[in-house]
């Protein structure tokens, strides 16, 4: 089995730099040795090219940084593309959120059918109509359902990537309303923490896992850190209290590794800045370990 790396090194679709700092972080937190010891055969590809754009809003939209978030989503699609081909498993490294546009523009063409489980304290469901921040990273899910800034929507040449009735949220519990409504609209199948306290995790996974397993023919698995407590990941920039912690986390991964489901993944919204001894890249790689296999015994 080949694992093929690529870093993301943005912080332009949100407002506390330092995120661009994640890939870096998550690489010395010894990813690539972790991997090689479970017996992959691991390719870092290295990060993708961001530049220094100036900082600007768009007055009409109010988008943040729309031009440079399209243009590294592009090459980003590009890179992942190339991965796909090359027929190794994606290992995105974020990054902001925003990344995940060009993730899925990569990785969806090989699928007719592709699954998505959004691991993440937000719904990443917002338009520009929606949006209360105009950050992009608060934007990805929409425009890979085809909703949103045609900019962001036709990355990659095609729309939609994914479908409403394909996608798993799991650990919301920061909802903005238009994203609210959004979801009762399209049915999308959504683990609160309401109901993630009142099943478990291990009844919330065997659900998430049957329900893509019959209804798709590939999963991608975009993991934002700060699905997890503040506690155990200080590194994001949107914190949100009341997380999900770090043993069920880790047996969440455990589960979908047990399932075989996943093809594709990324970690995104480590900031190194608001970190603690890189403990959010640590514990990065630790799921990481988890979804690929690694074994405690
Ligand atoms: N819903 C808020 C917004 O649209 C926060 C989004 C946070 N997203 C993230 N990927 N951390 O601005
Ligand atoms: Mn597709
Ligand atoms: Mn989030
Ligand atoms: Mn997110």
């Amino acid at each position: 089995k080949k694992i093929s790396i690529i870093g993301a090194p943005m912080d332009l679709g949100q407002l506390r730099r330092g995120v661009d700092m994640g890939p870096s972080a998550i690489r010395y937190a010894g990813i690539v040795d972790r991997l090689e010891r479970i017996g992959y055969e691991v390719h870092d590809w290295g990060d993708i090219q961001i530049g220094r754009p100036k900082l600007v809003t768009d007055p009409k939209t109010g988008l943040r940084n729309l031009e440079a978030v399209v243009n590294a989503n592009k090459r980003l699609a590009e890179k992942v593309d190339e991965i796909m081909e090359n027929g190794h498993f994606p290992l995105v490294l974020g990054g902001d959120h925003s990344i995940a546009i060009g993730t899925l523009a990569g990785v969806s063409k090989y699928y007719d059918r592709l699954g998505v489980i959004w691991y993440d304290a937000h719904g990443d469901l917002n338009t520009v109509e929606t949006s209360p921040s105009g950050n992009i990273h608060g934007m990805p899910l929409a425009a890979s359902l085809g909703l949103g800034a045609k900019e962001l929507v036709e990355i990659g040449g095609y729309s939609p990537k994914i479908k409403s009735e394909n996608i798993v949220i799991i650990g919301a519990r920061s909802l903005d309303p238009g994203e609210k409504q959004l979801i009762k609209e399209k049915g999308i199948k959504v683990y609160t923490m309401h109901e993630i306290d009142k099943l478990g995790m291990p009844r919330v996974m065997e659900e998430t896992i049957s329900y893509l397993k019959e209804r798709t023919d590939g999963v991608h698995l975009s993991l934002d850190l700060d699905a997890l407590d503040p506690l155990f990941a200080p590194g994001v920039g949107t914190p949100v209290v009341g997380g999900l912690g770090y043993r069920e986390s880790n047996l969440a991964m455990e589960m979908l590794a047990e399932s075989g489901l996943i093809t594709s993944a990324e970690f995104v919204e480590v900031n190194p800045i608001l970190d603690e001894r890189n403990k959010t890249g640590i514990l990065a790689v630790d799921l990481m370990g988890s979804l690929l296999g690694e074994q405690l015994l």
